[in-house]
């Protein structure tokens, strides 16, 4: 048996997926919000004794290395590769190739680790110690410099450059890895110099990226940050989510902040399910990927202008996405870091615990922007709040958000209800996807898992399925026929057997049944089942008979008459 299919059957599907997303167990079937698009409602299953995931919203499915695949975005042999190691099972030789991508990816993650330790190195080195002086005064124990795995990049330029050369490595390879940039005239060199060094690290906490701040304050650029590579998309990261996220499952809360100082500052404070989007935009990526943890996200970007128009953006898209934001007043215009240095880790954990919904923000904000007392700026007030009051999807929210907001902001509250009533009937409700329509039939439900868990439900009932013909016809033919075509060559059946055999349509029809049966079913339901169809069958073929008596009658086939009427004495 190969490799794959082994540790396939050892490693528990729910285990591994559930490091990404927030499950509830029924039974044998697991159920959360799906990962992969954006739901109110849970629609993902995972049936860990089938070692298969479905989603029956965006229909998403497949096993454990899908998944990995899926979620990471990395390659089979990766996440082969990391499955095995996670369950202490060693990957055989010939399998740690894999293809070429995987390979060059695997160097490229090998390169980061070289470069983190390099930089680690020059930070506690004899070379460090200015900067060292610098992260003290900054008030980063020593403690969180080494959690974080801070570093310093030296000012030469080419002292990465050399390490990587010794390794061997190729320099198409050090390109590739985004840590060495190619000058005009062909010459290699170190892209950071002279930085403090932050690691990105991906979800499972292999480092993908580096983010650089500048040391000369006469440095144009404060921050510069890794370049995409084969092992970076921008986009789909979050700076801490490796550390953040079991905190934030357990807390169900995560602080989303803006940079790396403030995430460092947030932990030191005792807020360990800081994330931050590190100078992006939010994407809609991001918010999935916290999404998984958690639904509710205290917002705490800076106060400066930038920081508040991020903000304003932020809180929409995360409302479209179905989050619950609350937003982290400071008072004093000062980022979580700088909050945490003046004011200490109680006050800060304070404030962020007493996080307020959203919309007193927003109000906060257009009530300094415009004039209430003056109509035209009522009106501008109202514009203002709209998008985020319009993307909440639940109607009665929307009005309960409206009534609030209006004594809040101390104005008359039929006259806001008036505004976002209006605006709600101009917008068409917005609802999930509906469930897909279920073809099957209960016996489907009952007799198809049992005859997939039950070896001995297929030595008493195969027979019978295999010549029952409402089971034949029915909308699950074909999975019957399958069954009972594995069972008579004497192959496993189980449900990956039967999956990879099927149709696309018919692998959605089995996940449908297989996933809903939160238990598998009794051998008496089986039993029952077969036996209702026996009965189904003998009245179907007695009624047949009758019509084909009457029509022989009309006919005036008399022999035939009486043959068949013998025929339907037998039963
Ligand atoms: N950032 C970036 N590129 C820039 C500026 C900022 O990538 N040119 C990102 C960094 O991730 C940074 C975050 O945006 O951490 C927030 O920027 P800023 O508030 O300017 O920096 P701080 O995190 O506050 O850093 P410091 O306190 O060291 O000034
Ligand atoms: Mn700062």
């Amino acid at each position: 048996m190969d490799f794959a299919k082994e540790l396939k059957d050892q490693i528990d599907i729910a285990r591994v997926v559930s490091d990404y997303v927030r499950l509830r167990r029924f039974g044998n079937r697991y159920s959360g919000l799906c990962p992969f698009h954006n739901e109110k409602t849970p629609s993902f299953s995972v049936y860990a004794e089938h070692r298969f995931f479905k989603c029956f919203g965006c229909d998403a499915k497949g096993d454990v290395f899908e998944f990995v695949m899926k979620i990471e975005g990395v390659t089979f042999w990766e996440a082969l590769k990391k499955l095995a190691e996670q369950s202490g099972i060693p990957l055989p030789k010939q399998s740690a190739a894999g293809d070429e991508k995987t390979k060059l990816r695997a160097v490229i993650y090998e390169m980061h680790e070289i470069a983190a330790d390099h930089f680690k190195a020059n930070l506690t080195g004899p070379d460090g110690s200015n900067v060292r002086g610098y992260l003290k005064g900054r008030g980063v124990t020593q403690q969180a410099a080494m959690n974080f795995r801070v570093g310093l990049a030296d000012g030469s330029g080419r002292t990465l450059l050399r390490i990587f050369e010794q390794r061997g490595y190729k320099p198409e390879q050090m390109e590739a890895s985004g840590l060495i940039g190619k000058s005009e005239d062909g010459r290699l060199y170190d892209r950071f110099r002279n930085r403090l060094m932050f690691p990105i690290q991906g979800e499972t906490g292999k480092i993908i990226a580096f983010g650089g701040r500048a040391l000369d304050p006469d440095e144009r650029a404060k921050y510069l940050n890794s370049p995409e590579t084969e092992i970076y998309k921008k986009s789909h990261v979050l700076y801490n989510l490796n550390r953040a996220k079991q905190p934030a499952m357990q807390l169900d809360r995560i602080v989303l902040v803006e940079g790396y100082m403030d995430v460092i500052g947030a932990t030191q404070a005792g807020v360990t399910e800081a994330v931050a989007t590190c100078g992006t935009a939010l994407t809609v990526e991001q918010i999935r990927a916290m999404k998984r943890h958690s639904q509710n996200i205290h917002l705490n970007f800076d106060p400066d202008a930038a920081g508040e128009k991020a903000a304003e953006r932020s809180i929409k898209m995360l409302l479209e996405e179905g989050m619950r934001v609350k937003v982290v007043g400071l008072e004093g215009g000062l980022d979580p870091d700088e909050f945490c240095k003046e004011h200490g880790p109680e006050l800060y954990r304070e404030r962020v615990s007493g996080a307020k919904t959203y919309f007193y923000w927003l109000a906060d904000r257009a009530r300094a922007k415009f004039n209430l007392r003056d109509p035209q700026g009522r009106n501008d007030v109202f514009q203002f709040l709209l998008p985020a009051i319009q993307a909440l999807n639940d109607k009665i929210e929307r009005v309960s958000v409206a009534n609030d907001l209006a004594s809040y902001l101390g104005v008359d509250s039929g006259y806001v209800l008036e505004h976002f009533r209006k605006a709600a009937a101009d917008r068409a409700e917005r609802s999930p996807a509906p469930p897909p329509p279920d073809p099957s039939r209960a016996t489907d439900r009952i007799l198809i898992p049992l005859l997939i868990a039950e070896p001995e439900a297929r030595e008493r009932l195969m027979g019978d399925i295999a010549d029952i013909r409402a089971l034949k016809d029915g909308a699950a033919g074909t999975i019957y026929a399958m069954i009972v075509a594995l069972h008579q060559a004497g192959e496993t059946i189980d449900f990956n057997s039967l999956h990879e055999r099927l149709s696309e349509a018919d692998q959605n029809l089995l996940g449908g049944l297989v996933l809903e049966a939160a238990t598998t079913p009794s051998m008496e339901d089986g039993e029952a089942c077969v036996e209702a169809l026996r009965k189904d069958e003998v009245e179907a073929r007695k009624r047949d008979l009758k019509a084909q008596i009457r029509l022989a009658e009309r006919e005036g086939r008399i022999q035939d008459v009486f043959e068949l009427m013998r025929h339907l004495a037998e039963f």
